[in-house]
């Protein structure tokens, strides 16, 4: 029997050492130290040895079984290790690889123009203000002084809604829906979508964009509007740039103007930019009528104000000299990732 015991540890002993898997080990533990394994089954038969033989047959089992054991352990620490080391080595990420490409997109060339704007009206110390684009017809044409005659009252020229609302035509009203709200002094801008029955065209749409200025206080003059207009255009097109103003006639300016910027591609010499003139027409404005300004309660012999109305697309399509406005509007992404 103890022959037998030596036997069983030295095929066990051999049979961990070879082992592969942790699964494979669990069942050599069952089937040298498990109820039915080998060595359980030679101390069942402990009872058929002599007195003298059975303690030394039974120290010399339990050295074997725990030395199994032992081996046991040592073989699943061992298996453990490389089991791990096997799985790292499988789940290793090659951080050389070159990463999916994440595909941002810009703004629209429109919306930057209209941050751009914006930002330097803001330093200017403007804030912004929004309006409706389903508007008022008192807001959008009687506050403003529109004589009932004039011509962009025509159904044929703006979208009306019912007879008393309409898609606003240009940004002025919110001048009239600010004037209202806040006392002066007023220092806003408002862009914002306009629309107007135009046929889609290289130069129209029946949407478009606008930025409005509005400034309402005491002793505001054409001086202070003159000097705004013309530090805006030096920082947007540049220090060299200079500014000229045509008269003109809106119904809520009086005096109105028509503002040109000095071409800044060719300086002023005349190019193809420019068409030859050297000038560039960029935005209406003027001093603010009185009957604007009674209209929204303030008292026009005490306050005055100076307006502006830019057109958004037409900014864009200067400064980066895009001949069709319809480029703006049909998202193609070869166009807009230009900018
Ligand atoms: N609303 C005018 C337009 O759509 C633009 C404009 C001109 C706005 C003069 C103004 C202004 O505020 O003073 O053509």
């Amino acid at each position: 029997m103890q022959n037998q015991l030596k036997g069983i540890l030295q095929t066990a002993k051999d049979k961990i050492s070879s082992t592969l898997s942790t699964e494979a080990l669990e069942a050599l533990r069952v089937e040298y130290l498990g109820k039915k394994g080998a060595l359980t089954s030679i101390l069942r038969q402990m009872g058929s040895l002599s007195a003298e033989e059975r303690p030394i047959v039974g120290a010399l089992a339990n050295t074997v079984r725990s030395e199994i054991e032992e081996a046991i352990k040592n073989k699943a620490t061992e298996l453990k290790g490389a089991e791990l080391t096997q799985k790292l080595q499988k789940e290793k990420i090659d951080i050389t690889l070159p990463s999916k490409k994440v595909a941002l997109g810009t703004l629209h060339p429109l919306a930057q123009v209209e941050r751009e704007l914006s930002e330097i009206f803001i330093a200017m110390g403007f804030s912004i203000v929004e309006g409706p684009e389903i508007e008022k017809t008192y807001y959008n044409f009687d506050a403003l002084n529109a004589p009932a005659d004039h011509p962009s009252r025509e159904p044929s020229d703006t979208f009306y809604i019912g007879e008393d609302i309409l898609l606003r035509t240009q940004t002025s009203p919110v001048q009239v829906r600010a004037m209202e709200q806040k006392k002066p002094p007023i220092r806003i801008i408002s862009p914002g979508r306009v629309y107007r029955c135009d046929a889609v065209d290289g130069t129209h749409s029946p949407m478009f964009h606008q930025l409005e200025g509005l400034v309402v206080d005491k002793n505001v003059t054409m001086g202070d509007l003159k000097g705004t207009l013309d530090k805006f255009a030096k920082i947007y097109f540049g220090e060299n740039t200079s500014t000229r103003f045509r008269p003109h006639n809106f119904p809520f300016t009086e005096p109105s103007a028509e503002v040109d910027v000095s071409c800044f591609m060719c300086g002023g010499k005349g190019c193809r930019l420019c068409k030859g003139e050297g000038w560039i027409e960029i935005l209406g404005a003027g001093m603010v009528h009185p009957n604007v300004l009674s209209a929204s309660g303030i008292d026009s012999e005490v306050y005055s104000g100076f307006a502006f109305g830019v057109g958004l697309e037409r900014v864009v399509m200067i400064k980066y000299g895009i001949e069709d406005m319809r480029y703006l509007y049909e998202n193609d992404v070869r166009f807009l990732k230009q900018f």
